[in-house]
């Protein structure tokens, strides 16, 4: 990722990266309710049906903010992005327009059987799917359906978006210690002989702050000495624009990726915003200073160029706004909007 420097202020080096990618949330609802991504006692405040962006006015943003201001490559999130309607169309409307460079999706996986070929047709081509046990009843632990054939739902999605031709195909495991901890190497063996992207999480503070005060969360180097001990891993070449470090077991189809937020800080090759449900606009994960209202503002009639300074505005400070230091175990965890809402 090309970045350049731009000024040195107390012990951060201020990086300008290349910001051109919307991580655009669909709809806070999800059918799951995966411990580390929802507290466990709160209520969530859904966002009401007349406050969510209606799929004209997320095209409106795309087209004629968006896009304008720079931004070339969309991922659609949620919540769960397969229960907002029509997304296939959305999907499509977005594929269609000449400047998308790359357009993606993360979804929990549960209703992509019936949906994938659908979703490819109308022009997505690569998919993110949350993976975080392969024992049924682990993964119903940690999705909150107990019962309800989640896991073999979910691996027949995986399956069929394979089948369809989904690539790459990412897998995302997010490490909870005493929960799937235990399962890292049986995960990390499905790349040897699939051509897919596993990639371990390390479990972050901002969905459910009580269970990461429980559980903790285990660093990628020491995942990695796990895995290099049973199989060997190597450094891959293939290396992608976000933030896993990228490696392989020798001989292996797939790739393995580590996302490591909490053991080391990768803001400073940061290159997205994120666009809620609701139309806010935010600069950065794990900040939620700076976030600007655009469904607001569009609604009240300003034009879609003065919506473009604005944008263009955040990005300029976006550099600042950025979070720049580890999480030292004690910070975050008090965000207004949980990650099943901000969606990742
Ligand atoms: P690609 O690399 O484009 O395939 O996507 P991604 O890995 O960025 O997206 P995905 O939705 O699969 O997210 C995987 C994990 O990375 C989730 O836990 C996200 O919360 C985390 N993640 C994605 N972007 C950021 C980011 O900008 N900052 C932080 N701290 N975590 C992020
Ligand atoms: N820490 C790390 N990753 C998380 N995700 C959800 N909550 C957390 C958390 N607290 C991941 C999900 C999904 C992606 C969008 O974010 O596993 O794959
Ligand atoms: Fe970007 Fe913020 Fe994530 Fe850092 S924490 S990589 S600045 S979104």
């Amino acid at each position: 990722m090309p970045a350049f420097k731009i000024m040195r202020l107390r012990d951060y080096t201020l990086t300008m990266n290349k910001v051109d990618y919307l991580r655009i949330s669909l709809i806070d609802r999800c059918n799951f309710n995966c411990q580390y991504c929802m507290p466990s006692e709160q209520e969530i405040n859904y966002i009401l049906q007349q406050n969510l962006l209606t799929d004209s006015e997320l095209l409106t943003l795309i087209r004629e903010v968006f896009i304008p201001v720079g931004f070339r490559r969309f991922r659609l999130t949620g919540g769960e992005p397969l229960l907002r309607k029509g997304v296939v169309e959305i999907v499509k409307a977005l594929a269609s327009l000449p400047e998308t460079q790359d357009l993606s999706m993360t979804t929990n996986g549960f209703l992509l059987a019936n949906m994938a070929q659908s979703l490819y047709d109308a022009g997505l081509r690569r998919i993110n799917i949350s993976l975080d046990s392969l024992d049924p009843d682990t993964f119903d632990l940690i999705v909150g359906r107990r019962g309800r054939n989640g896991w073999a739902q979910v691996w027949q999605g995986i399956q069929e978006a394979y089948r369809v031709g989904f690539d790459p195909l990412k897998l995302n495991v997010v490490v909870i210690p005493g929960i799937n901890e235990g399962e890292i190497l049986d995960l990390a063996a499905l790349t040897i002989e699939r051509k897919w992207h596993v990639r371990f999480i390390e479990f972050m503070p901002i969905g459910n702050s009580q269970l990461f005060a429980e559980r903790g969360w285990v660093p990628s180097a020491e995942l990695r000495q796990r895995i290099r001990h049973k199989y060997g891993l190597v450094e891959s070449s293939v290396t992608g624009a976000g933030p896993a470090d990228v490696y392989q077991i020798p001989g292996a189809k797939g790739t393995l990726g580590f996302i490591s937020q909490m053991s080391e800080c990768f803001c400073d090759r940061c290159n997205r915003m994120r666009l809620s449900a609701d139309g806010w606009l935010r600069p950065c994960l794990l900040n939620e200073s700076g976030q600007i209202d655009l469904k607001t503002a569009l609604r009240a009639g300003i034009k879609p160029v003065e919506l473009q300074e604005k944008v263009r505005q955040l990005l300029a400070i976006k550099p600042e706004i950025n979070f720049k230091e580890r999480f030292n175990g004690t910070q975050g965890g008090t965000y207004t909007r949980t990650m099943s809402q901000i969606g990742g």
